[in-house]
């Protein structure tokens, strides 16, 4: 059986190719038994699952519960906004006592970027990075890439634009990490003040025109305004950004051929992007959710099973 060469899925940076590709092809075989009628399997069985969700999340974290529960994980989930963290117990703490119950993996969300890597310095179970602040978020970026292999047929020679808030998404860093090492070209789109400095430094064009990177992309995968991570005011209003950055049916009717449409949630409608093109038939939003179960199993599988 192959294995993977790392015993945590952190982020996506340090995975090799090799190790993108047997998760993609391990959740194909995956997606192929979430479309039996009994969609279960027997493979974790043995495996207890913590899901520890320091920040809110709704696709992540039912996703990943899903996932457990096809794989026969016996599945326990701990959310920080209602746990002892709100009397001062600290982060190592808290995952010492979760473990101290018997538990073999920990997936975790957390605000902090690192957060997950200094845990895994610390405990032996299986770690898996479910978002880590503005750093990376590498099950997001494995289904997209397997959304986009369904779609297109292939990542490798597909050109793919990152238009948005770059700078606070951790669903960039990831996709920019996994497109590169699956042989996509990068491009990342958005106002100045939203797109770091030295980001080309990791090989990505940058663009703040998002009908160039329109005309120049087959994929656009679109992020959310997180309004939330922002200290400063990053442009004068929503409507402006709307204007100039958001993708609305005029907008990709201009092109010369449709683009795949990706986002992966929540989305803010009417601000990056329009119902319209939303709910389009170009929108793989929903496919995303789904490939996210088969991709996540694929992972809890696989770090279950060496690395
Ligand atoms: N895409 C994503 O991480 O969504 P949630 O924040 O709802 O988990």
């Amino acid at each position: 059986m192959k294995v993977l060469s790392v015993k945590h899925l952190l982020g996506i940076k340090n995975l090799t190719t090799a190790d993108i590709e047997l998760i993609l092809e391990t959740a194909s075989y995956f997606k192929e038994v979430l479309n039996r009628p009994i969609k279960k399997v027997p493979s974790l069985r043995e495996v207890t699952v913590a899901n520890i969700f320091f920040e809110n999340s709704t696709r992540t974290r039912l996703s990943f519960e899903l996932a457990q529960k096809r794989l026969s994980a016996d599945v326990i989930n701990f959310a920080a906004s209602n746990s002892s963290v709100k009397k001062g117990e600290t982060l190592l703490d808290t995952v010492n006592n979760i473990l101290a119950m018997k538990v073999d993996m920990v997936v975790m969300r957390h605000a902090s970027v690192g957060a997950p890597h200094f845990l895994a310095q610390h405990i032996s179970a299986n770690i898996v990075n479910a978002g880590d602040g503005t750093h990376e978020h590498p099950t997001q970026a494995l289904l997209d890439a397997f959304t986009i292999k369904e779609k297109l047929g292939d990542v490798a020679g597909k050109k793919v634009a990152i238009i948005g808030d770059i700078t606070h998404s951790r669903v960039a860093l990831s996709n920019i990490f996994c497109l590169q090492k699956l042989g996509a070209e990068v491009m990342v789109c958005g106002p100045t003040t939203l797109i770091p400095r030295h980001l080309h430094q990791l090989g990505v064009k940058v663009s703040h025109d998002v009908d160039a990177a329109l005309a120049w992309a087959d994929v656009a995968n679109v992020l959310r305004i997180q309004l939330e991570r922002q200290q400063i005011q990053y442009f004068p209003s929503l409507r402006e950004y709307s204007r100039y950055f958001g993708i609305d049916k005029a907008r990709l009717d201009k092109l010369d051929a449709p683009k795949v449409i990706m986002h992966p949630g929540p989305i803010n409608r009417g601000v990056e992007l329009s119902s319209d093109v939303a709910d389009s038939e170009h929108a793989v939003i929903l496919d995303q959710v789904e490939n996210g179960v088969a991709v996540r199993m694929a992972v809890m599988y696989l770090l279950a099973n060496g690395g």
